[in-house]
């Protein structure tokens, strides 16, 4: 054994030792820390697959087709406090996944039907990260995206990996959200969102954004998981200016402008690879003319409505991969818009299920267009295909949010194929009047799915990311 063999075997064990202990301090008190510590595979209890003959039933198109849902004021009037739509309070005593970086916006490895995988037994997330000294709020402008693998996936013991890409590789100044997809062997796709000017620094007043791809390989032995390549990045969409709005186009500033969060998949229906994308409706800003399908069938009382509800323009993008490499894209027409309704539809991605496609967005409050609000959290659209004539769940979107008494607890929710949704955890009152930020995974809630209904099931481990296939 050399020196550094035996070093690392040394390292090896107190990491096996650490895990132990904090994977003891963070299990849940429900039985839920025994399945998750024992990783069980839920490959079979997906319902993964869109059945034809459900699909048939409601209003569909192509994915090139010019129609886009909306997300109608009268939806969103629906928004309510509703326990079955409510995330259970994050406990103020939360453990903490890396004292180095604080942690936000996660997504797992993933082959190109969004199924998390384990790759040579581990499973990977890939996570927004920043030095943990710097103020949480400032985050966004140094944002890279690191890595984390782990056996159980879950929060004490997923092992930070450090920064995806080498450094100086990267294109913009920050590294925001994205997808990670898993082709062929090991060959990792990586997409994520160009934030800022090329090499611009650090700068809070510079929200340019394009979406970027690089590819590399994932290795692994029975101690780690490391990755080489994405060296070459590539520029694979910027907003054009009339299905998305440009930078130009746009008066808001900071990341309230958006053109991001690229989320790459497979459509089962056509075997077309996609990604949505969070973008804004074009057009000067303030130029827009509220719809009637953007407002549906209003009550009395509401019908007026406010003059600015026009500035809020959040859309769910789409753009199809024109070549196998996924170096090549063309954009479509959005899928879903929230004009008159909401300013942002951000980290939007998709689940299929029994024949249908519930199309999931993150949201907050403070985007919510005049006269209507809804807390932070994670909205959902169900429809019979890619392109549809999307409905709202729960009659109005409002899937899982975060209760009125702790309003910034958590964000940017991630819905896997098995209903489990993963979030961060943000900013958390403490019974001594003051607030503790996160910075790291929230526990894991499990879903259930009745149709267009959702339903708030349980609270999981912190930071659970099962796998649902293997390489
Ligand atoms: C959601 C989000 C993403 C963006 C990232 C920037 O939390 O706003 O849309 O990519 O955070 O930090």
């Amino acid at each position: 054994m050399t020196t550094a063999t035996r070093g690392r075997a040394h390292i090896g064990v107190l990491f096996a030792a650490a895990t132990a202990l904090t994977t003891a301090l963070v299990a849940p008190t429900t039985s839920v820390a025994a399945s998750s510590a024992a990783a069980p595979d839920h490959s079979t209890k997906t319902t993964y697959g869109v059945s034809k003959a459900a699909v048939a039933a409601a209003p569909q198109y192509a994915p090139t087709d010019d129609f886009t849902a909306t997300w109608k004021r009268a939806d969103a009037l629906k928004v309510h406090a509703d326990p079955t739509t409510t995330n259970p309070r994050v406990d103020e005593n939360f453990p903490v996944m890396n004292d180095q970086v604080w942690v936000w916006d996660t997504w797992p490895l993933t082959d190109l039907q969004t199924r998390p995988i384990t790759y040579q037994g581990w499973k990977v997330i890939f996570s927004l990260t920043a030095p943990r000294n710097i103020f949480f709020g400032d985050r966004h402008w140094q944002a890279r995206i690191g890595f984390f693998y782990s056996k159980t996936g879950t929060v004490g013991d997923w092992k930070y990996g450090g920064h995806l890409f080498p450094e100086g590789y990267s294109l913009g100044s920050r590294e925001w959200a994205g997808s990670a997809v898993l082709t062929g062997d090991n060959t990792v796709n990586a997409f994520y969102t160009a934030s800022g000017k090329d090499n611009g620094g650090i700068n809070n007043t510079d929200f340019e954004q394009r979406l970027a791809m690089t590819t590399g390989q994932i290795h692994a032995d029975d101690r780690s998981v490391w990755f080489t390549g994405f060296r070459n990045h590539r520029i694979i969409a910027e907003p054009e200016g009339t299905m998305y709005r440009t930078m130009e186009q746009t008066a808001s500033g900071g990341i309230i402008y958006a053109f991001r969060d690229p989320y790459v998949f497979q459509d089962p229906a056509d075997g077309k690879v996609y990604a949505l994308f969070e973008g804004n409706t074009a057009g000067v800003a303030g130029d827009y003319v509220c719809q009637p399908r953007d407002l549906g069938t209003l009550p009395p009382g509401q019908k007026d409505v406010p003059a600015d509800a026009k500035n809020f323009t959040g859309n769910i993008g789409l753009m199809e991969a024109t070549n196998a490499a996924m170096t090549q894209w063309r954009l479509l027409p959005p899928v879903l818009s929230a004009n008159c309704v909401n300013q942002q539809t951000e980290r939007p991605h998709v689940v299929f299920r029994d024949g249908s496609y519930y199309l999931f967005t993150i949201s907050h409050t403070f985007t919510y267009a005049p006269g209507l609000t809804g807390p932070d959290g994670v909205y959902g659209f169900v429809g019979p295909s890619l392109r549809s004539d999307y409905k709202p769940m729960n009659g109005s979107a409002l899937v899982l949010g975060n209760p009125a008494d702790a309003p910034l607890q958590q964000y940017s929710h991630n819905v896997m194929p098995n209903l489990m949704v993963q979030s961060f955890i943000d900013t958390v009152p403490t019974s001594s009047g003051g607030v503790r930020y996160g910075g790291t995974l929230a526990r894991t809630i499990q879903l259930q799915i009745d149709g267009a209904n959702s339903y708030v099931d349980r609270e999981l481990a912190y930071g659970y990311v099962p796998a649902l296939a293997a390489r």
